[in-house]
């Protein structure tokens, strides 16, 4: 066959197995076969060939004529069927397509992160525990002993006797110690679970624990790590005050307040008129804690700390409401 039949009827083919609308194949049926189409020409020239040439050359087009002609019928009956097949499916395919939503990082995930990449930045690295937790490691490793009134600060879930889902992110340190000897300085972001729903509680929780055992580590170094995440994560406006408290865990033990990013100070609603906001636990950890896990006390000393995740991105984010975070509705969870 001819170079140019054949182009015209490989480049006919390939265009029509492309079309998706009927306009598109009576556009092309009219370029390739209409009065002034490509076949059409290519007929017409046909007479101005030598004489021997012409019977052969005109039977080729005619054929050529006949496979797209064939072409385009079968074009359309496919598109029609595709109509027939969707209309009955009670689909209008001429309706414009729902464009795909875009997914954000959870607003909760994004603080984790945030906090887990100032800890690393520092040095720390991020170790991670079970939520499905023994008592030991729970409780009684961390000084806590059965039946110890301390154990009322955290109301658990037991799953027996032995087990129970963890209600801190502290038992981290406790495997940590076990598995390194000194120095440690690690961060331990994790779900944590309490028997406690109100406005401010949820009964599962994100914590980020942190600790830090070496030589000579003082007070003092727990005061400058957590000095400078509170600058990092609020801004360096935003002072601290540590305030004593007690954990089994620590001694002494000091929970962290932050200036109120609300009033800065002055008193409202936020920080019930005091100017402070409670963040997060912290202290030198307990000799008996050492012991559990054989460390030398009289060689090594350390912090440890524990805060809630909600809790810092509520502040941070004014939210006065903890569940918004697990309702999974998409025109809160967009805002951040
Ligand atoms: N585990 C404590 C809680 O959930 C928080 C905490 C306090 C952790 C003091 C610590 C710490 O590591 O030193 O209430």
């Amino acid at each position: 066959m001819d170079k140019d039949l054949e182009k015209i009827k490989n480049s006919a083919l390939s265009e029509l197995e492309n079309a998706s609308t009927v306009d598109e194949i009576n556009t092309l049926s009219v370029r390739y076969l209409g009065r002034k189409g490509a076949v059409t020409q290519y007929l017409r020239h046909i007479s101005s060939l030598p004489e021997q040439e012409r019977p052969a050359a005109g039977k080729n087009a005619n054929q050529v004529k006949k496979i797209l002609e064939d072409a385009i019928k079968t074009a359309k009956e496919r598109l029609e069927d595709i109509r027939e097949g969707s209309e009955s499916a009670g689909i209008d395919v001429t309706l414009p397509g729902r464009p795909a939503l875009q997914g954000t990082l959870h607003p909760i995930t994004q603080i984790n992160r945030r906090i887990c990449d100032i800890f690393i930045r520092m040095g720390f690295d991020i170790a991670e525990g079970p939520e499905v937790e023994s008592d030991y490691y729970n409780f009684e490793a961390l000084n806590i002993p059965k039946y110890h009134p301390a154990r009322d600060m955290q109301d658990t879930f037991y799953m027996s006797d032995n087990i129970v889902l963890r209600t801190h992110t502290s038992p981290i340190q406790v495997r940590m110690m076990e598995q390194y000897a000194p120095p440690i300085r690690v961060v331990a972001p994790g779900k944590v679970y309490r028997c406690d729903s109100d406005l401010t509680h949820t009964p599962m929780f994100h914590q980020i624990e942190g600790l830090l055992v070496d030589e000579k580590v003082s007070f003092g170094d727990l005061k400058g790590v957590l000095t400078e995440l509170v600058h990092q994560v609020f801004d360096t406006e935003t002072s601290l005050r540590f305030r004593p408290s007690f954990f089994p865990f620590t001694e002494p033990s000091a929970e962290v307040d932050i200036l109120c990013v609300m009033c800065r100070g002055k008193g409202c609603k936020v920080c019930s008129h005091t100017g402070w906001l409670e963040v997060l636990g912290c202290g030198m950890v307990h000799p008996a804690v050492f012991e559990n896990v054989g460390y030398d006390t009289r060689r090594y000393t350390g912090f440890a700390f524990g805060m809630g995740v909600e809790r810092i991105a509520m502040l941070k984010y004014g939210i006065n409401d903890i569940r918004l975070f697990f309702e999974s509705d998409d025109r809160f969870l967009r805002q951040f």
